[in-house]
């Protein structure tokens, strides 16, 4: 996954493409380049890291040209060096790609046969010289792509320049999404999503699966996957060109922590009618009723949010629920009844793995509902029933403010589903609207911990081994707990279903262990509580999280609590997730991991 941006424009477009660079950081940030065309060439910059290096290249070797192309990456193919950098060019092209080229090493030994020479170990490489070769014979440029795109397998978005056609832009997007801008003044723009282009232009095509685009200075030719001239709609992205900053916050991370009792409370607007005591939906006559199966699919933290949802749905709706990770869900041949409620949930709705699994669910004739935090992303665009959350642009790879957002939605969504079943009453209904409401200021007394988990992060930072323990629908908070300590603090970390801890993990247990248990006080809290004493029994350090009840019945003999105001169990994982997000942030900021950016990680995963 990496983020490319292409401008054929009026002036020198060197520092507008290295801007955009810096809003597609969250698609991979461990090398960059920018090419552009001038004087009859192909000029590139490339630099590995972070982009401040690139930028550093262009300020002492400045890149003239008012046309060009520029990329971000994450690596799947090559080192992030200096030479596997995008763009790859060769003396008539140089391209940018994201996604993967699956077949090119038979195109690689084909090409290298008739004596192309690689200078990367990537699979985009591949591309440029099949293009270029056709070029070289004297094929006209949109020949050459047309010949080209049908030869590669696997995911690609592409923007691809022309050494002897300086006014020449051709994009093409198969599996990757790729979106034109059109300028006021004539100027022509690609980009891997609207928020690349915001300062640009709010004017966006999105281009369908299998499209490829001509851009000259005399405006864009788009062609369908079956080289059909097509018209795509222009719509405005409505999104702000302001580069989100940190406010008076050390990281995104924890700003988005901050932002969470605003941001839910926001969510809930569109989901909550306070008045009448009710929960809605977007669309309230999506027909529920019929609904006898949900299958959830997602990856990550928004997987974990689906796995809460289950016990949800299954509680309140009494409506069965088939429950996966979406690279698993898209390979596994799933059975799925007809007419029944597929849920894909994710904060960017661009993640490769739930978008193909989206499109296996609508082939087999489910419903398609999309908790999503994008709402001009792909996945929202392919839903029948799209359920935004409101939290804003969250820029911090580790996801905190999306995943609380998404459980009140997903709160709503039990509610409608049991309603429209006829197994919610008017007072039950009452009831979870006024717990849903009491959300954001439990998460505001939560964040009132700040300091004091601060001051005890040091126990946890010291560690090589973590794990995390919690029951019912702490159990996926266990797991979403671990993630983020491994995503920003690089600590092995491991969540676990307490009660599954005697069947083996509990081996794992001695006094360099800390054990992080997340027990509410509520129907389930003495059962976490023996499992949490069978640990302690075993010399375990343990970290309590729990509310007044819960510590004054456990806390002796833990390492460290955690306090956490009284709240309906209903709302337990929301608000809990706040103590949760804030250990590993201070663990991590401890250890000096670059906490918004961590290694080896990007924010959305457009590859498989
Ligand atoms: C979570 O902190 C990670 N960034 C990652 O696991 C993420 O949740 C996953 O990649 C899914 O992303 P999505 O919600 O944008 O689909």
């Amino acid at each position: 996954m990496c983020g490319i941006i292409g401008i054929v424009g009026r002036e020198d477009v060197a520092d507008r493409l290295l801007d955009g660079l810096k809003r597609l950081e969250y698609r991979g940030y461990d090398s960059a380049g920018i090419a552009t065309l001038h004087s009859g060439i192909i000029d590139r910059r490339r630099a590995e890291g972070k982009l401040v290096n690139l930028g550093k290249e262009l300020s002492s070797d400045p890149l003239p040209g008012s046309i060009g192309i520029a990329h971000t990456r994450w690596a799947t193919h090559g080192a992030p060096t200096t030479s596997n950098a995008h763009p790859h060019a060769t003396d008539e092209v140089a391209l940018v790609h994201n996604g993967i080229i699956e077949n090119f090493k038979p195109l690689r030994e084909e090409l290298q046969g008739r004596g192309r020479v690689f200078t990367s170990e990537t699979d985009t490489e591949v591309v440029a010289h099949l293009v270029s070769e056709a070029i070289e014979a004297g094929v006209l440029p949109e020949e050459a792509v047309k010949a080209v795109l049908p030869r590669l397998h696997g995911a690609f978005a592409l923007a691809i320049l022309f050494r002897q056609h300086p006014d020449l832009l051709i994009g093409a997007r198969l599996g990757s999404p790729l979106v034109l801008g059109y300028g006021d003044d004539g100027e022509t723009y690609l980009g891997s999503d609207a928020l690349a282009l915001a300062p640009l232009t709010q004017k966006i095509a999105y281009l369908e699966e299998g499209d490829w685009v001509v851009i000259t200075r005399e405006g864009a030719k788009i062609f369908d996957k079956d080289n059909v001239p097509v018209e795509r709609p222009v719509t405005l992205s409505g999104v702000s060109g302001a580069m989100i900053d940190k406010g008076n916050h050390r990281h995104f991370m924890l700003k988005e922590i901050y932002e969470q009792p605003v941001v839910v409370a926001q969510t809930l607007k569109s989901y909550l009618q306070r008045m009448e005591e009710r929960v809605t939906l977007p669309i309230p006559d999506f027909d529920l009723g019929s609904i006898r199966r949900v299958t959830i699919v997602a990856c990550g933290t928004s997987f974990y949010a689906g796995m809460v949802a289950k016990y949800w749905f299954e509680q309140f709706a009494r409506v069965a629920v088939d429950l996966d990770v979406a690279s698993e869900f898209r390979y596994r041949t799933p059975v799925m009844e007809e007419g029944g409620l597929a849920l894909f949930i994710s904060q960017s709705g661009e993640t490769a793995d739930t978008l193909a699994a989206l499109r296996h669910a609508k082939n087999e004739g489910q419903k398609i509902a999309v908790v999503v935090n994008v709402p001009t992303s792909t996945m929202a665009r392919e839903a029948d029933l799209l359920l935004p959350t409101h939290a804003g642009p969250e820029i911090g790879v580790a996801s905190t403010k999306a995943f609380t957002c998404q459980l009140a939605v997903l709160a709503a969504l039990a509610a409608n589903l049991a309603r429209a079943k006829g197994r919610l009453s008017a007072a039950e209904e009452k009831d979870i609207v006024r717990h849903l409401a009491e959300a954001p200021a439990a998460l505001n007394a939560a964040l009132a911990y700040d300091e004091m988990i601060e001051g005890m992060a040091h126990h946890v930072a010291a560690a090589r081994d973590v794990l995390y323990l919690g029951r019912g629908t702490d159990y996926p908070l266990a797991l979403e707990g671990a993630l983020k300590l491994k995503e920003i603090s690089y600590i092995h970390a491991e969540g676990y279903a307490a009660g599954e801890m005697k069947h083996g993990p509990i081996a794992l247990i001695d006094d360099a262990v800390p054990v992080i248990v997340i027990a509410p006080s509520g129907p389930l809290f003495d059962k976490t509580v023996s499992n949490m004493q069978e640990v302690q029994a075993r010399g375990g350090k343990v970290v309590l999280i729990s509310d007044y009840d819960g510590v004054q019945a456990a806390g002796d003999g833990c390492l460290a609590t955690i306090t956490m105001p009284k709240v309906h169990p209903l709302i337990a994982p929301l608000v809990y997730a706040v103590p949760v997000q804030l250990l590993a942030y201070h663990v991590a900021v401890a250890k000096g991991t670059d906490v918004d950016q961590p290694r080896n990680l990007a924010k959305s995963v457009t590859v498989e």
